[in-house]
């Protein structure tokens, strides 16, 4: 399986903070948005991940991700030259799909909780799978309608009149024939190629799977200065409260397998003093107490 992480876009609602700053790079309580959607990929296993974003902002993200080596996976970038829709990223990451399942992620939607997601990745073969999440404003998101067995019946996009309370978030399961879906797409009236569209077309072919989220999952998007905020503290409350991090690439590969103790604290040597290293030293310091006890 591998996955791409869609990280372009404007930003809009943001401005001023993304003039020059893109929205995925901003603060997300104690660590760059990225970090997080990227974490939950990694923490389920994933290592080959595909990053697109903008011209502009591409090269700030492989300065902060760089190729991955030193988490253990493997990061490519491409680029999206104008923002024309989720879909269009399949097209853009045609050569790196290949015949594999890919699992699109957006750059923006910050996940906590539960292992639905690896489950579903595990029970994964063929067609489409989304994830539904209750909410209290339906008629704001993507909107799901599914049965008993999670079959898909119906999917809106920002419905008046919404079939369901069940919100579709920005992570998404395909089989490789998806490249060919999105080819076959044609932009909607603004102009993008709409992922809605992708998943209306595995709907029809009975290929679309829908997994209910269950109550601990927490699903957040940060597109607007309050849901950034709101992020923030969320991320903040179970922090401070639990004293686990939420969104740590280094810890996920660790946990993983992706990195042995050494190099993991061969990398956290390398970092300054700070809170983010003291907690990774506390990550080593139990993990080497595990080893000792086996
Ligand atoms: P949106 O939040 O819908 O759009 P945006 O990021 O451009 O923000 P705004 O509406 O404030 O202008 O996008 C959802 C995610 O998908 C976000 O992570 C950006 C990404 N995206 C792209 O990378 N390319 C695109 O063409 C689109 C439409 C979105």
């Amino acid at each position: 399986m591998k996955a791409i992480i869609l990280a372009g876009g404007s930003g809009s609602r943001l401005y001023p903070l993304t003039r020059v700053s893109s929205k995925q790079l901003q603060a997300v309580y104690d660590k760059p948005m990225i970090y997080y959607p990227l974490t939950v990929l990694m923490a389920a296993g994933i290592k080959d991940i595909c990053l697109i974003s903008t011209a502009e902002d591409l090269p700030r993200f492989q300065q902060l991700l760089g190729d991955g080596s030193p988490w253990g996976i493997a990061i490519n970038y491409r680029v999206q030259l104008r923002p024309e829709g989720i879909a269009q990223c399949f097209l853009i990451a045609e050569d790196f799909i290949g015949d594999d399942n890919v699992v699109l992620m957006l750059g923006d939607n910050i996940f906590s909780g539960g292992d639905n997601f690896p489950r579903a990745l595990e029970q994964f073969k063929s067609g489409a799978a989304i994830f539904a999440y209750h909410v209290k404003d339906p008629e704001r998101y993507g909107v799901v309608e599914f049965d008993r067995e999670g079959n898909a019946l119906s999917l809106q996009e920002k419905p008046e009149k919404p079939r369901s309370s069940y919100a579709v978030p920005g992570v998404y399961i395909y089989d490789s024939n998806v490249v060919e879906i999105a080819r076959d797409t044609r932009p909607s009236p603004r102009g993008e190629l709409e992922i809605t569209d992708v998943n209306l077309e595995y709907m029809r072919r009975g290929q679309l799977r829908v997994h209910r989220l269950s109550r601990g999952f927490a699903w957040l998007d940060a597109g607007t200065s309050s849901a950034l905020q709101e992020a923030s503290a969320y991320i903040e409350a179970i922090e401070r409260r639990q004293g686990i991090k939420i969104g740590c690439p280094e810890e996920a590969a660790l946990v993983r397998g992706f990195l042995t103790l050494d190099r993991f604290e061969a990398l956290v040597d390398q970092m300054p003093g700070c809170e983010y290293r003291s907690y990774l030293s506390g990550v080593a310091d139990e993990a080497r107490r595990f080893e000792g006890l086996k």
